[in-house]
């Protein structure tokens, strides 16, 4: 049997066991939203990195350096070991992930990159890039989205530079992990890099958003920073998060050669931002090839200002059920990628109606909603219900479920 080979961004690579890339995500990767001009994302990303060029200079001269063009392959160990996460974490599942081979993925964050960068020697940088989870179908998650991530190192030099006694003042000390600091690092070391981090982001969305956006700071948790935090803003009545942050663990930092250094790092959701921003109503608007809509981002000469109007009346969504008995290694991802190779979009949502496992035969059954409506043109219940029957078909032949109908 003749190995498969797989050509993604670029580049080939064996199939195996671990293979679940979708043609639809193989095509996504393809686009580069983030580099093309005058699309929602590419203006999100200007407008933020000119904020960070425009306010943090030394000399005149921006001290962030930014990457947008890294591919998004990348291994296992750039996405996880690098960032100190466990080789037993549930994040590195195949239910969750997109996995080119066992030794290669497409990044689920951009963080990935933050070992190399540190290791190459930057102090300050900012990369832009599409990443990659599996995930639930609603007007806000797509399987691709985008990421701005921002990491700034301070050596004691820096961080103390406006006190006055810098020889008795120390980035490290041998001491105990708290809630607000690591092990390894001073209390006044950490809350300064925590300032500087909370003050960063903030006075970035105040540029975004005005002086009237209300923010909110949540503790977090992530494997590769500590302490950590979350950014929530208020989008339509309702606390939405935009980016996770917190202090790089020391560990990364003496692994990339940047044992003098302390650092902050933030990883924000682009489209969520874009969509508080240019109010854009549901995440599938950034995939559109409609003129309509993509002419309402051209030629802006204050992107900031830009107010999306949906393109169709709201035509409500039309609704099919389907159930189905499962094998046992089923994992509704799996049906959510089918949902996306199959019906090209027109889908807004999924909701599980019910899931039951039948105590005698041990079987388990589900039953799904699926809310059909186009981001630009209305639909008609006979394209709707060939789409349906569709997708029943594929799901018995692709999945290997049991069809209740
Ligand atoms: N990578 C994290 C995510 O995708 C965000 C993050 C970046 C958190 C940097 C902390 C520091 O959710």
């Amino acid at each position: 049997k003749t190995p498969q080979i797989l050509h993604v961004a670029e580049r080939e690579y064996f199939h195996d066991e671990w293979t679940n890339l979708s043609p639809k995500i193989l095509d996504a990767v393809e686009k580069k939203l983030h580099l093309r001009n005058d699309h929602p994302i590419s203006l999100m990303k200007e407008v933020i990195v000119q904020h960070f060029y425009k306010n943090y200079t030394r000399g005149g001269n921006p001290i962030f350096a930014v990457f947008d063009n890294l591919s998004p392959v990348v291994t296992p160990e750039q996405n996880f070991d690098q960032l100190l996460i466990p080789s037993d974490h549930v994040s590195r599942r195949k239910s969750d992930n997109y996995y080119i081979n066992k030794s290669y993925m497409l990044r689920a964050h951009t963080s990935a990159h933050e070992h190399d960068l540190i290791k190459s020697g930057l102090n300050a940088f900012i990369t832009v890039g599409d990443v990659y989870r599996r995930d639930t179908i609603d007007s806000t998650h797509f399987p691709v989205f985008h990421q701005l991530e921002g990491v700034r190192l301070f050596n004691a030099e820096q961080l103390f530079a406006t006190s006055d006694d810098k020889t008795s003042l120390s980035l490290f000390e041998k001491g105990e992990k708290l809630h607000e600091k690591q092990a390894c690092h001073t209390m006044e070391a950490a809350k300064l890099v925590e300032y500087n981090l909370k003050k960063s982001i903030e006075s970035c969305m105040l540029e975004l958003f005005g002086k009237d956006v209300q923010c909110r700071w949540i503790d977090a948790y992530f494997p590769f920073t500590h302490p950590s935090f979350e950014l929530e803003i208020k989008y339509n009545g309702e606390w939405v998060e935009m980016l996770g942050c917190g202090i790089l663990q020391q560990e990364i930092l003496n692994k990339a050669g940047a044992q003098h250094h302390m650092a902050w790092a933030f990883g924000l959701g682009l489209e969520r931002l874009a969509m508080k921003l240019f109010d854009i109503p549901d995440i599938r608007y950034f995939w559109s090839n409609d003129e309509a809509v993509l002419s309402q981002f051209r030629g802006h000469s204050d992107a900031k200002n830009i107010k999306f109007k949906p393109v169709t009346s709201k035509q409500p969504a039309l609704y099919h059920d389907i159930s189905f008995w499962v094998p046992k290694e089923f994992c509704v991802n799996d049906f959510y990628d089918l949902v996306r190779n199959i019906s090209s979009d027109i889908v807004e949502q999924i909701a599980v109606m019910d899931k039951f496992t039948n105590p005698k035969t041990d079987r388990t059954s589900y039953c799904f909603r699926v809310f059909y409506r186009h981001t630009s043109r209305p639909l008609n219940k006979l394209e709707v219900s060939e789409v349906h029957s569709a997708l029943k078909e594929a799901a018995v032949k692709y999945l290997d479920v049991d069809g209740r109908w």
